[in-house]
């Protein structure tokens, strides 16, 4: 049997610790620390995690600015937002919410938010400090996964971690969280040979290929610690992740259930990311 992970639990109590800081940061400097949060068009799953990103800053006491324009936008109007944004005195953080519609260049329109302004951490110059480890914001659902080891005790230093998945939101970065942590890192992909056993030789395990309970028991160490970063449906459409809960929890020593794992975890670094990208300024 395995310990749970309770990343509801977690994230519950860093906003609790993070709601104090902002209202003590907005005493000092005598303003709110402000998110500016831009939606292109009607995905209806975007809208969902806008409001939940509006709703959450609201809660912690940052102050959301947030636009949304229609899917027919034009390329120069979304420009033209971001680069209000990136020179408005009252924005710390700008989150473009992706995907962006196909007709619009969003690494164009991404690169026009500044590195200090970028709350995602996606910005090459972030990413780069990564590598480098050196100070950066840090991309959200990894930076939350390196939380949740910690609260738990798990150290990564000298322990074999093997990442499922390689997005530059995800992966990428979780990897060189992991590295900079040092742990011996592997990451694999749809092309990785013999996956079964890459992924049975991991101590830390961070799945995130989005597919619905794709790693089974057999593909887990004995005792591993097992991160679920899918937000998938299973075949009854019921949220699951992309690990095969019931029987991996069983080898498992410690898992993240989904939902009330990694993702609650997710909005919660982005306001500590805006709190951090505030009070760097
Ligand atoms: N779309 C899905 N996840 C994310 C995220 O973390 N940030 C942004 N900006 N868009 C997303």
């Amino acid at each position: 049997m395995s310990t749970l992970i309770d990343g509801k639990a977690l994230a519950a109590k860093l906003r609790a610790e993070l709601k104090e800081k902002i209202a003590a940061f907005s005493e000092e400097k005598g303003r709110q620390i402000g998110l500016a949060v831009v939606l292109v068009g009607e995905d209806p799953a975007s809208q969902v995690y806008v409001r939940n990103k509006i709703k959450a800053c609201e809660e912690v006491g940052i102050r959301s600015y947030s636009y949304h324009l229609p899917a027919a936008a034009q390329e120069q109007d979304v420009e033209a937002l971001v680069s209000e944004l990136a020179s408005s005195d009252n924005v710390d953080g700008i989150l473009v919410q992706l995907p962006l519609p196909k007709h619009l260049d969003a690494e164009k329109i991404l690169r026009l938010i500044p590195p200090a302004k970028d709350v995602d951490g996606f910005s090459a110059e972030n990413v780069g400090n990564l590598a480098m480890h050196r100070e950066s914001i840090v991309a959200c659902t990894p930076f939350g996964v390196m939380k949740m080891l910690e609260e738990y005790g798990i150290d990564p230093k000298g322990k074999s971690a093997v990442v499922l998945g390689r997005s530059n939101i995800v992966g990428k970065p979780m990897a060189m969280l992991l590295i900079n942590a040092d742990a011996t890192v592997t990451v694999c992909h749809s092309k990785t040979r013999d996956l079964k056993a890459v992924c049975a030789g991991a101590d830390i395990l961070v799945v995130a290929i989005g597919r619905a309970k794709f790693v089974t028991a057999d593909m887990v160490k004995e005792g591993a610690v097992v991160i679920d970063v899918g937000m998938d449906r299973d075949e009854n459409g019921k949220l699951c992740g992309d690990v095969d809960f019931e029987n991996v929890k069983e080898k498992a020593s410690f898992i993240t259930p989904v939902p009330g794992g990694v993702g609650p975890m997710t909005i919660t670094m982005l306001l500590y990311n805006t709190y951090i990208a505030a009070a760097r300024r």
